[in-house]
């Protein structure tokens, strides 16, 4: 009934065309980061995406990826205050005091690399910022919680346990997932136990994200019918989330999708 995690294990070589790919993509996200900033779009933010990307010889997975109605229109996404993933960049005005997510997926000779990160813009309020930590903190409780051969469910049990501790919800309905030559492909990685989660395991050699969405209210969600992409909080409440691609080595879990001008394992918002 499970997927044997076998055939998922990346070889040596492998594994260096998966940090090849998560490199670029985190330089990119080093390109961006300085334009997350009152008075810029959001879709100005997905076109230099687009043109970085391209112009080294690369592709957008996010570029007309399939979805349910349609394919998803933009290089990236950008997920503002109450939205929680999918954001579809376009004329949206970046504000002061608002929270914004920008989830970037490249595929660099055929093997994708997906990170995410919330920018905190200008003066926000206390409970955007916590949310923003809770989201950050979670993300690295998860990483050192996990060891090769350790079950994808220890991953959601640290996760829920911080977020609840904080008062603040984990989204269910959008999970993490193994990354390679697909952009979504096995195991789930949920960021709530669940009983598939308990029955598997990260061994040596696993590529996959982990991405929690945190949620200052409660943790449903509402997806857009107009435009097929857009998750927002059902109530209305703030969301923020990150995502790293983790590469489970022989001696634990590595980072792919780090560089150093990125907010570093213990950054305060
Ligand atoms: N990058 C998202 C993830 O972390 C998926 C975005 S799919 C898109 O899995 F089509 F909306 F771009
Ligand atoms: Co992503
Ligand atoms: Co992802």
């Amino acid at each position: 009934m499970l997927q044997s995690t076998r055939k998922l294990r990346l070889n040596e070589f492998e594994r260096d065309c998966m940090r090849k790919a998560c490199q670029f993509n985190a330089q990119l996200m080093d390109v961006l980061r300085p334009y997350v900033k009152p008075g810029v779009t959001t879709g100005e933010i997905d076109r230099i995406a687009y043109e970085f990307t391209v112009s080294h010889g690369h592709r957008p997975a996010c570029l007309g990826y399939p979805g349910k109605k349609k394919p998803f229109p933009k290089s990236c996404c950008v997920s503002v205050n109450d939205v929680i993933c999918h954001g579809i960049p376009g004329d949206y005005v970046i504000a002061d005091g608002d929270i914004l997510n920008i989830d970037l997926t490249s595929v660099v000779d055929g093997w994708h690399g997906d990170q995410s990160e919330t920018f905190v813009v200008g003066q926000a309020a206390a409970l955007a910022r916590a949310v923003t930590q809770c989201a950050f903190d979670c993300l690295y409780l998860a990483i050192d919680a996990i060891r090769p051969g350790c079950r994808v469910s220890d991953i959601g049990e640290v996760i829920v346990a911080e977020a609840e501790k904080r008062g603040f919800s984990v989204v269910e309905e959008y999970v993490g997932h193994g990354v390679g030559r697909q952009f979504h492909q096995k195991p789930s990685i949920p960021h709530a136990p669940t009983r598939q989660a308990r029955q598997e395991r990260l061994d040596p050699g696993l590529c996959f994200t982990i991405e929690p969405m945190i949620n200052s209210g409660t943790r449903y969600t509402a997806e857009d019918k107009k435009d097929g992409w857009t998750v927002r909080t059902k109530d209305g409440g703030l969301s923020a989330q990150f995502e790293h691609t983790i590469l489970m080595q022989e001696t634990g879990p590595e980072i792919l999708t780090l560089t150093k001008h990125g907010p570093q394992r213990g950054h305060k918002f």
